[in-house]
Order: structure tokens, then sequence, then C-alpha cells
């Protein structure tokens, strides 16, 4: 039987490619979990009672994490899921991976500090909004000689300190862009004041990205004080609506990151045509095949085939870390 058509074998694929292609490098707990499924099928039988979106492995260990499930070795992550099968369950079912990074403001600041304010931005596929706060932030931008760029927000240094590595000319400014305004739009919102949504942003993070997680509860500190509208719907059906809401004399900027994916190719076409109709600039900070408009010009190679491309309109104008841990600029 083909691995398309045998539910287990095509979970044991998907487990096996997310240990090798996702997890490798990034998380060695992971990394053991998927290829442990990969191997048990009993697990794997498991995991095939949720429906087939919903098998995805960062969704199933990151429920798992929600619940409880210590870092471990695979042996006793299998137990471990057998004993608590049913709430993890009832959470892949109800709950969609929507890790929501502020490090990805890091590579998206010297794009958006590029762009006359004052802004107004939108984020679309914005999760609990902590993207929409770069101006809030503080970076540390090391280049590859260990020259280091300090940045903080006008009001003094930020309790989110942002690191990005940087490789080729990139224009870091000298100050943080002038936000006037700032609105979401997500399919389910999460909210920075609801103790369970922030849990499961936390459950979200790999296990040993404990940086990452520290940077999250901090976001989310900064979020909780200056709350921002996310409106809940399609991308594709309220960005419209809501760059007419911008306030006149602002530079309307809609940006994404590690969202289209989630699209079909007609709607990721629609929303570039949307894009291209409207008086905003469009920033976009995705997997390099995922807007067509964007790979079409994408000339350069990247170092890793995990890398996002981040570009100005249709142009692509740098490589980026998928967490915004590194960002390489194009000539
Ligand atoms: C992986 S998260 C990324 C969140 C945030 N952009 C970030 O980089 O931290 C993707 C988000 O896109 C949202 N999303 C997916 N498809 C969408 C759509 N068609 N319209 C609006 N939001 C969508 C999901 O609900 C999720 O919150």
């Amino acid at each position: 039987m083909r691995a398309s058509t045998d539910p287990q074998a095509a979970t044991a694929d998907r487990y096996r490619q997310f240990a090798e292609v996702e997890a490798r490098g990034m998380s060695a707990c992971y990394e053991e979990w998927a290829r442990g499924v990969a191997d048990d099928p009993v697990t794997a039988a498991l995991i095939d009672r949720l429906p087939g979106p919903k098998r995805q492995p960062n969704l199933v260990f990151s429920a798992s994490r929600f619940h409880g499930a210590p870092v471990s070795d695979y042996a006793a992550f299998s137990v471990w899921l057998a004993a608590h099968w049913a709430d993890v369950e009832a959470t892949c079912l109800t709950h969609a991976t929507q890790t929501n990074e502020p490090g990805r403001c890091a590579v998206l600041l010297p794009a958006l500090a590029a762009i006359p304010g004052p802004l107004a931005l939108i984020e679309v596929g914005a999760s609990a909004g902590l993207c929409l706060h770069p101006d809030r932030y503080s970076y540390r931008y090391t280049a590859a000689d260990g020259t280091v760029r300090m940045l903080h927000p006008a009001a003094g240094p930020s309790p989110v300190v942002l690191d990005c590595a940087t490789t080729g000319p990139v224009p870091i400014p000298d100050r943080l862009p002038d936000v006037v305004w700032r609105a979401g739009i997500d399919l389910n919102p999460l909210d920075v004041n609801d103790e369970a949504d922030v849990a499961w942003l936390d459950a979200l993070i790999w296990p040993e990205h404990a940086d990452r997680r520290a940077s999250l509860r901090a976001a989310v500190e900064v979020a909780r004080a200056e709350p921002v509208e996310i409106v809940s719907g399609d991308l594709n059906e309220q960005v419209e609506a809501l760059v007419a809401r911008a306030p006149t004399g602002a530079t309307v900027v809609v940006f994404h990151t590690a969202v289209l994916a989630y699209l079909d190719e007609e709607a990721t076409r629609r929303f570039a045509a949307t894009m291209a109709r409207l008086p905003v600039r469009w920033l976009s900070n995705e997997g390099q095949s995922v807007v067509p408009a964007v790979a079409e010009n994408l000339r350069a190679v990247p170092t890793a085939s995990t890398d996002f491309v981040l570009a100005r309109g249709t142009e692509p104008i740098a490589f980026t870390q998928p967490h915004g841990r590194a960002l390489h600029w194009l000539a």
C-alpha cells in the first residue's frame, strides 16, 4: 500500500519528516518524540483517531505539553501520552497552532523603519498580536564581525530584548518607527488577558527554547499595557475594511509572518491582488514558496531550506530565520 493511502503510514511519514526537517537542530526533545512516533505503530494509531489536519506533530506535542507532558525520552512520552490521551485529543480538537513569536519583529523592523511614517500597522494572521508592538521592544543586532547595535523605544529600554544575528547590508535604523495606529485580523484571535490563551501560546514554544518563552511572557505584559484590536475573521474578507479604518495621514503597512502557508493557492493569490490594489505598503515574511508572486522574483539561494523570505511587495529583500533569530539582507 502506498503511504498516501495508508493512514498509519502517512502519520509515520509526517512525524519522520517533522523530525528530520523541522525539529532537527531546533528541539532534541521533539526530534526524539517525532522519530519515536514514526517508529511506533501503537502511538501512531492513537494519533490517527484525530482528523487528518489535527495529526500535525506540532499540535499533538504542544497539546501534550499544555497538559503537562515532561521533557523526556520517547519511551516515557509514549507512556504519558497513552495515559493522557483524552485530554490531549480534546485540546487538539479545540486548538490550532497559533505560535505568536515577537522575535519576528527583529526581522521586520529594518523594513518597517525604511517606510516613511507615521505608520498605521495592520497584521493579518496576528494570533495574540505580539508582533504588532515593534516600537515597544528593544533590539540587539549582532553582525558577523561581532559588532552589536542596540535599539530601544523612545520611552527607554523595553523588558523585551530581541536578539538577531545579521549578515549582509542590513539597514538597521537609528530609531524605532513612529506607529500611530495598529490593529490585527485573525481567524481565532488569542487574548493576552486570558490566562488559558497565554498558557497555550507558552505550550506552542518548543521545550528547549527558554529565551523565546521569556520573550513571550515579557511581550504579553507589554501587550496587556497597550490593548490592540484584533478583528475576528478571514484575512481576505476583513483586510479592506480594516485598511479603510486607518487614520488619514499615516502610511498603512499590511504585514504578515508565518500565515499565508495556511491559505490555499487561490486565497493567497487573492490576497496578493488585494495588496497590489489597495493604497498600502505590503511586507511579508513567509516560507520561500508560500507567496508565488515573491517566489517568482527570488534569485538568491538561502543557507537553510527552512529560511523565510522577507519581501517588500513582491520584491524579496532578505532571508530570515523563522523565529526571527537571524536576518540575511540581500544586496
Ligand atoms: C503561526 S501563527 C503566526 C502568528 C503571528 N503572525 C506570528 O508570526 O507570531 C498563524 C496565524 O494565522 C492565523 N490564520 C491562518 N489563516 C488565516 C486566515 N485565513 N485569516 C486570518 N488569520 C488566519 C491563525 O489563526 C494563526 O493565529
